[in-house]
């Protein structure tokens, strides 16, 4: 807004509304300091009127932990009381699940937090509740800000710095795709960002036998890109409603999953219903699900030759994602159940290897298990798989050092123990420079180059590469592990993806890599 008024003018009203702005802040501060006054009475925190203050300053013990870049196991956290305790997800009740969400959350430093006042007082949800945090100070004019983080939801959305999510359909264009954008909502509404975390990712609808599986394990939002172009539009949306509407497991779709569609301008579907009519028509259930025997020969993609363009979905069910933590992933990639709960139970602790200072990511060891075999539900169990040979870490015969993870040996001889913490602070250089990690981040990490295709492979390399020469630190966590659908994978010889993996290093090459270098920079140990 720009106006013209004279100079002596335009100060002298200035100065008039500092002023004004200041009474008003400082009867909010009264305001709020009554209220809270009364609040403290009347749910009687030890009977006294008090505020709630924390300790200041870092602690050096946690400090102490880092030795190196190896973790310390951190020590056991004080006893939680209920009211601010994270609450578990219920396994069973998709809706009380998504309410219960709300109260799990937790709060991770944010990169410009770090090192901050507010980023030593961040004390976790355990320390907050000891009754001995609450003291009969008087009232100074700092305590107010601090007596605000009282409120674990509040306290959560200050100390993440995340804003809330439109939850609205829109159709959008992104570069030569059209984009149906929360075509087909999930159930739990509109979120809080700090409340969960969002599984993003990316299919074409004969990989949808996966979401079941997927969501009985993860048990929170997903956001999932579907490739539709041509005739694959109608198949994907009766895949949807089969998947909403016939299943026994159908109010975990519905709670918690939310469809975008997107299609190449050049591909565009003879007919889009409106997004307010598209589930309008019910599916027949006694019809099997369109993904039934399908292979992805059946596809439009498929028949017109064309590549399945993955960036573009994993960008847009990122971008889609209604909270701070996103874990961008692959459909087929199965997480551990109780995921969720214990990584913002670990967020919440805040233990000192969180507080460090470069930006960080939470890679989640990946594994493969046998066509025949169940999918193991908790580390013990994967250790079990891992020595009779049902499982071998991901990709092992196929592309060992893309997802050649650092202490991977060691992880995997360490026991579970009962919460997420850090396993070890590894980066990508060196024997892991080629590393394609999966990870649990946030909005703030690069984008995926849209370019890139899934036939050409090396698709997340150059995203890989951004976050070397950003200096992203990569947690690797403990206890949390991806399993992919059963079945082993085999190197198969396949003459048109190896021409377009050819082609696709050429750009790289040429192309891409010496943007990147402008756009983020060089430094010593990172490649593409
Ligand atoms: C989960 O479901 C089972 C059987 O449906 C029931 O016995 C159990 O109480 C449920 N648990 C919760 C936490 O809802
Ligand atoms: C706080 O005040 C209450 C009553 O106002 C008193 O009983 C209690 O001992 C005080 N606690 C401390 C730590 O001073
Ligand atoms: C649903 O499909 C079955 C099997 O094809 C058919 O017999 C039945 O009539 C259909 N029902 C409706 C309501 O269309
Ligand atoms: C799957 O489809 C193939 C042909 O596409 C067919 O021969 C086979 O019987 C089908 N399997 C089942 C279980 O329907
Ligand atoms: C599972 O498959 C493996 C080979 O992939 C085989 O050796 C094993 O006997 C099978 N187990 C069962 C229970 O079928
Ligand atoms: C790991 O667990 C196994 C079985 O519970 C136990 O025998 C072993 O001593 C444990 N190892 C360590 C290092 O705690």
């Amino acid at each position: 807004m720009v106006r013209f008024e004279p100079l002596g003018q335009k100060m002298f009203t200035r100065r008039n509304w500092l002023l004004r702005c200041s009474i008003l802040i400082n009867i909010l501060v009264i305001l709020y300091i009554c209220s809270h006054v009364m609040i403290g009475n009347g749910t009687g925190f030890n009977g006294s009127n008090t505020f709630f203050i924390q300790e200041r300053g870092v602690d050096t013990a946690n400090s102490a932990q880092l030795i190196g870049d190896k973790i310390q196991p951190p020590p056991p956290p004080p006893p939680a009381s209920n009211d601010l305790s994270l609450s578990p997800l219920s396994p069973n009740d998709s809706g009380g699940a998504a309410a219960a969400a709300p109260a799990t959350a937790a709060a991770a430093p944010t990169q410009n937090q770090v090192g901050s006042a507010v980023a030593g007082n961040i004390g976790g949800v355990a320390p907050i509740v000891e009754s001995a945090v609450y003291t009969n100070n008087t009232v100074n004019d700092g305590d107010a800000a601090v007596a605000e983080e009282k409120d674990p939801e509040v306290r959560l959305e200050t100390l993440l710095n995340c804003y809330d999510r439109d939850f609205k359909p829109e159709v959008l264009q992104r570069g030569d795709f059209w984009v149906l954008k929360n075509y087909v909502r999930a159930d739990h509404g509109p979120l809080k960002c700090s409340e969960s975390i969002t599984y993003t990712t990316h299919a074409d609808y004969t990989f949808l036998d996966n979401l079941i599986p997927l969501l009985e394990r993860w048990n929170a939002p997903v956001s999932i890109a579907m490739h539709t172009p041509g005739t694959d539009y109608q198949p994907t949306i009766d895949a949807i409603k089969y998947l909403r509407e016939c299943l026994p497991e159908s109010p975990l779709v519905r709670t918690f999953t939310t469809f975008h569609l997107y299609f190449s301008t050049k591909h565009i579907p003879k007919q889009v219903a409106k997004q307010s009519e598209v589930l309008k028509t019910p599916y027949n259930c006694t019809l099997p699900p369109p993904y039934f025997n399908v292979s992805s020969g059946h596809l439009y993609k498929s028949q017109k030759k064309l590549l399945y363009p993955v960036n573009v979905g994993r960008n847009i069910a990122r971008d889609a994602a209604l909270t701070h933590f996103i874990l961008a992933s692959d459909i087929e990639l199965y997480p551990n159940p109780g995921l969720v709960k214990k990584f913002l139970e670990m967020i919440a602790r805040n233990d000192a290897y969180l507080q460090r200072k470069a930006p960080r990511v939470f890679p989640l060891s990946i594994f493969e298990v046998e066509a025949n075999a169940t999918v193991p539900r908790d580390k013990t169990e994967l250790q079990e798989y891992l020595r009779t040979g049902k499982a071998i870490p991901f990709h092992k015969r196929v592309c060992a050092s893309c997802h050649g993870v650092p202490q991977s040996k060691e992880w995997m001889a360490a026991n579970e123990t009962d919460e997420l913490s850090v396993f070890h602070i590894g980066k990508r250089t060196g024997y892991f420079r080629h590393w394609e990690p999966i990870y649990i981040g946030t909005h703030a990490d690069p984008h995926y180059d849209e370019r890139l295709s899934w036939e050409g492979k090396s698709d997340k390399m150059t995203q890989g590469y951004a976050l070397c020469v950003l200096d992203y630190e990569f947690h690797i966590l403990d206890n949390a592990f991806l399993v992919h659908k059963p079945g082993i994978k085999v190197l198969q010889k396949d003459n048109r993806r190896a021409m377009l993996a050819g082609k696709t290093n050429q750009l790289i090459r040429k192309i891409i890599y010496p943007e990147l270098k402008i756009m983020y920079g060089v430094r010593q140990g990172c490649v593409v």
